[in-house]
């Protein structure tokens, strides 16, 4: 089975949650997964690395390549990444076969994001407590030309298995799922 790379983006602690979601249904799937998640990689492989915007391009590049490595392994790597700008994912998806970097851009608006704020990270930013928090006081490209939009609709919220089924469907109909 080919490896694949997918990348969800933005914050708000949407994107591990669905990392993991996903992961679980494709191993009920018989599919072996990793997740790279930002949080969990700064604390060891990349924990020499600041917010600023030349070590949150640093930070993608690294996980870039080790994503690639376990997609050359036959592993589907989920990364979950806030990467904030649109050149980092580019090189990541340049450093894949065409059709094996998947960008799934989880389109939250920033007042949900706030509200759910499991962290309390968003509270400290607005407080001043942090500088540069994406979505306050640092900027965020929104991915164009991605594969998988995940919207939120007014105040509905689709459940982290409903939105693990959506790429699921996406990477069925891409052929990606086969045996
Ligand atoms: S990225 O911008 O370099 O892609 P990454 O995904 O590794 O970021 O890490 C994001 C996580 O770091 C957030 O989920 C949050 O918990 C934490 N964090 C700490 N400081 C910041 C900050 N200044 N901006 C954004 N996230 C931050």
């Amino acid at each position: 089975m080919d490896g694949l790379f997918l990348n969800f983006a933005l914050g708000g602690g949407h994107c591990i949650t669905l990392a993991c979601a996903l992961s679980q249904s494709l191993h009920s799937r018989g599919k072996l997964t990793y997740i790279l998640d930002g949080d969990n990689i700064r604390h060891g492989l990349n924990r020499d690395l600041s917010f600023r915007a030349e070590d949150r391009s640093e930070n993608i590049r690294r996980i870039g390549e080790v994503a690639k490595l376990f997609a050359d392994a036959g592993v589907i790597c989920i990364t979950s990444l806030i990467s904030p700008y649109q050149k980092d994912r580019d090189a990541c998806r340049a450093l894949l076969p065409e059709g094996d970097f998947i960008e799934v851009f989880i389109d939250v608006p920033l007042h949900v994001c706030e509200a759910r704020d499991p962290k309390g990270l968003y509270k400290l930013a607005r407080a001043g407590k942090i500088k540069g928090f994406t979505g306050i006081d640092d900027p965020y490209e929104p991915p164009c030309g991605c594969e998988i939009v995940l919207q939120q609709k007014g105040s509905e919220c689709k459940s982290p298995k409903d939105m693990a089924e959506i790429v699921i469907s996406y990477l069925e109909k891409s052929g990606h799922l086969k045996a």
